[in-house]
């Protein structure tokens, strides 16, 4: 069965960055509950200032849970950097693998004139790069048992 890929960047709240760790906490509550159960596979990457989320399963299943993630208040600014059909999921082992981001300079997202890392405005495939090379790394350290993140 062909897969469906999407992946977007958003900004999380002001609400959502006085206590992030909470507010992190209860998202991925909420993965847990409901990804596994609908066949979704992915990954949330997240540092002070973005949320990267690529999710992947059965098109209907993408939707429906894509759509309730873009109203939740917790972040705004969404922009789906690219949703497309694919041969093979790219993360079939995480139901949502979670990634902090936050210590990770990348030369593979654009950054604006401040100097701060915009995701929104980076390629599908350098986004896909990206995420693929933190999720790996995320691996290395957990094989090394070091913690991961
Ligand atoms: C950046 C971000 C990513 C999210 N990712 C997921 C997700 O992958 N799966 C999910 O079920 N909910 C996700 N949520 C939470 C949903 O928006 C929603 O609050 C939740 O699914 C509601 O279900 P619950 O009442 O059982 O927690 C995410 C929220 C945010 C802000």
């Amino acid at each position: 069965m062909r897969v469906f890929q999407l992946i977007y960047t958003s900004q999380p709240s002001e609400a959502f960055k006085q206590d992030f760790r909470a507010g992190l906490a209860s998202i991925l509550g909420s993965c847990r509950r409901h990804n596994a159960k609908s066949q979704i596979t992915g990954a949330l990457l997240f540092d002070e200032h973005h949320f990267i989320q690529l999710l992947e399963g059965d098109r209907q299943s993408v939707n429906e849970i894509s759509s309730r993630i873009a109203r939740d208040g917790r972040h705004r600014n969404t922009v789906i950097v690219s949703a497309e059909e694919c041969e093979a999921r790219s993360f079939p082992a995480w139901a949502m693998a979670f990634i902090d981001i936050s210590q990770t300079p990348s030369p593979l997202l654009p950054h604006d004139i401040a100097g701060e890392a915009s995701p929104a405005s980076a390629s599908s495939q350098s986004l896909k790069a990206f995420i693929t090379t933190e999720i790996a790394k995320a691996r290395r350290l957990e094989i090394t048992g070091a913690k991961a993140a």
